[in-house]
């Protein structure tokens, strides 16, 4: 589902992923099932993101006959978690994806101005037609996205999505502004922000769920 208010934004709004975010929000949701659930969705949303993957056709031999296969085609695939939170969302996306190169942005936000500070880059080659998923499971203020998107940008990265699981209005908003180019993918837009920057109804601090810190 894609609204005309966010033209960059898609919600993927399949029963699973719903029932599987609603687990998710649920506070009562321990570290354990927390993790598991960030990794489902993950693939579920990574396999919406990537329904354009360019293809190439290849000579196949069944048991029975040769006939003509699709086989992945161009560069292979870069995931970006943004440390920590996107971490929980690579397990998941590997499994579908194995030969998915893996880059890290540490990127944390500070708690009083609430913009983001770096602490780490590393990333796959960024040749032109390489496909970078950018992971984190929330999109709030747009901030840290924002700085992730220009940092693959700066590296020479041209074809870049962002995967995520929550998103705010806002930050979807900032993400328009600074990188209209970049879709989002999440599986929900909720309502606002509170005066911290957490997304309301949300689902709280998706690294301390996650990593059980707190
Ligand atoms: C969270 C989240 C995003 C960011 C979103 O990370 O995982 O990276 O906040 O907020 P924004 O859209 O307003 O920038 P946090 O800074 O808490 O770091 P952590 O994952 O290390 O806990
Ligand atoms: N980061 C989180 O982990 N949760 C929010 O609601 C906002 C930012």
């Amino acid at each position: 589902m894609s609204t005309a208010a966010f033209p960059n934004l898609t919600v993927v709004d399949h029963p699973l992923v719903q029932h599987k975010l609603t687990r998710l929000r649920d506070r009562t949701t321990g570290t354990r099932n927390f993790k598991a659930l960030v990794s489902e969705l993950a693939m579920l949303m990574a396999y919406e993101a990537t329904q354009d993957l360019p293809l190439e056709e290849v000579d196949v031999e069944t048991p029975l006959e040769r006939t003509v296969g699709k086989d992945l085609a161009g560069k292979k695939l870069a995931l970006v978690p943004i440390l920590r939170a996107g971490l929980g969302m690579v397990d998941g996306i590997t499994q579908l994806v194995p030969h998915a190169r893996v880059g890290h942005i540490g990127l944390y936000r500070d708690h009083d101005t609430l913009e983001p500070v770096d602490y780490y880059f590393k990333i796959p080659g960024s040749e032109e037609d390489r496909l970078f998923l950018v992971l984190d499971p929330m999109l709030a203020t747009g901030g840290s996205g924002v700085q992730a998107v220009q940092a693959l940008k700066d590296a020479g990265a041209a074809r870049i999505r962002l995967l995520c699981l929550v998103a705010a209005p806002a930050g979807v908003r900032r993400m328009f502004q600074h990188h209209p180019d970049v879709r989002i993918f999440t599986a929900a837009l909720d309502r606002a922000l509170n005066a911290q920057g957490y997304i309301l109804p949300g689902l709280g601090d998706a690294g301390d769920r996650l990593f059980g810190t707190r």
